[in-house]
């Protein structure tokens, strides 16, 4: 007797790839990174440990890209270099449930994914507060809670926050003494506002090279604050778990900020017209959708989601993530970086069963 397990989780999908499959799955660039890493690894002979907050060279440019990009001046020293944002945003919350068990941490909904598990990994609570924000309520909510998180453009949504709304949460969180964790790993591709990034003493900032750079595999993000004592902190945790981040994937990193800001224009130009091109067609398919301003994901809403996403899976090759596991019941996330020959096969592919249904 054949047993046929359709259960899907996250760990499946991610990396995954295959000759029929088409993926809309895995948050991750299909672009190439800017330029040649061959050249980089062929010339590249540092294998003793780095510094934990990373390689000077690094930190010293970041400094000036952190002028330009997102309009703050800090301190070399209170940036650290991680491996990847995801690293980043556990340091973040690590430095943050030192200061007692059970802290809360305020999340807009639907959310990353990753964020509730983390939280909750570091003896945190999830307090939730709707994505399209309203600011009574963060007023409300983060008078209790150690933390809150942002993160604009979104992950799964696409959507981006407005300058002022922006502004009001960082007001409102800096009068009640809550740290603002801005997740801003999607700040290069907005398609329709400019990208604001929140400041201020209580502001803890979060970018990656995933993204921007396609450089996902290599893991290289950093966080970065104006407060010495929560950078300290940070750098002191990172010294007893992972130590200094790869030296190989610092030094691609370190390149990567030389890279011209056309060719990163450039890249979001693919990326919205790839988002127009999904868009229409899941107006052709008739669901409900809000066009994304940023990001690369579109999140259709579909009724089953949870079903949807595993008989694509199992019966048609495409791989979709439930909107379950972003706080999303009844719709289905698809990530539009991919080719648009790619997108229009998996459209396809996705017409033919909700054709049948
Ligand atoms: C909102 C958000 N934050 C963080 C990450 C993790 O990024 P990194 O690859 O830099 O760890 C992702 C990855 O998809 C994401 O979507």
């Amino acid at each position: 007797m054949t047993v046929t397990n359709r259960v899907i989780t996250p760990g499946m999908f991610i990396g995954k790839e295959g000759p029929d499959i088409i993926s809309f799955g895995s948050g991750q660039p299909d672009l190439e990174p800017p330029f040649d890493i061959g050249d980089v690894l062929l010339n590249f002979n540092k294998f003793k440990y780095g510094k934990v907050g990373g390689e000077d060279e690094l930190k010293s440019r970041l400094r000036e890209y952190v002028k330009s990009e997102f309009g703050q001046g800090v301190e070399q020293d209170y940036i650290v270099v991680t491996n990847g944002a995801s690293e980043a945003l556990d340091l973040a919350l690590r430095r943050i449930s030192l200061r007692s068990d059970g802290s809360r941490v305020l999340l807009t909904k639907p959310y990353y994914y990753s964020y509730p598990e983390l939280v909750k990994i570091n003896h945190m609570v999830p307090v939730y507060t709707d994505a399209n924000i309203d600011l009574e309520d963060v007023k409300e909510k983060s008078e209790t809670a150690d933390a809150m998180i942002i993160n604009s453009p979104a992950n799964p949504t696409g959507s981006t926050l407005e300058k002022d709304v922006l502004r009001a949460i960082q007001e409102i969180t800096e009068d009640n003494s809550c740290v603002l964790i801005s997740d801003e790993v999607y700040h290069s591709l907005t398609y329709e506002t400019e990208h604001y990034s929140p400041k201020g003493e209580n502001v803890v900032t979060i970018n990656s090279f995933s993204k921007t750079y396609s450089l996902c595999g290599y893991r290289v993000g950093y966080v970065f604050s104006q407060d010495a004592d929560f950078m300290a902190g940070i750098l002191g945790i990172k010294a007893h778990s992972s130590m200094n981040t790869n030296l190989l994937s610092q030094k691609v990193a370190l390149e990567c900020l030389s890279v011209p800001k056309e060719h990163i224009m450039d890249n979001r130009e693919i990326f919205r017209m790839r988002r127009d091109h999904i868009y229409r067609w899941i107006k052709e398919l008739n669901l409900e959708i809000e066009k994304p301003g940023g990001a690369f994901y579109v999140l259709p809403k579909v009724g089953d989601s949870m079903k949807m996403a595993e008989d694509l899976f199992f019966d048609y090759n495409v791989i979709t993530y439930p909107g379950e596991w972003f706080g999303a019941e009844g719709y289905l996330r698809l990530s539009f970086a991919l080719p648009i020959e790619k997108i229009d096969e998996g459209m396809r592919r996705i017409k033919s069963y909700i054709d049948i249904l």
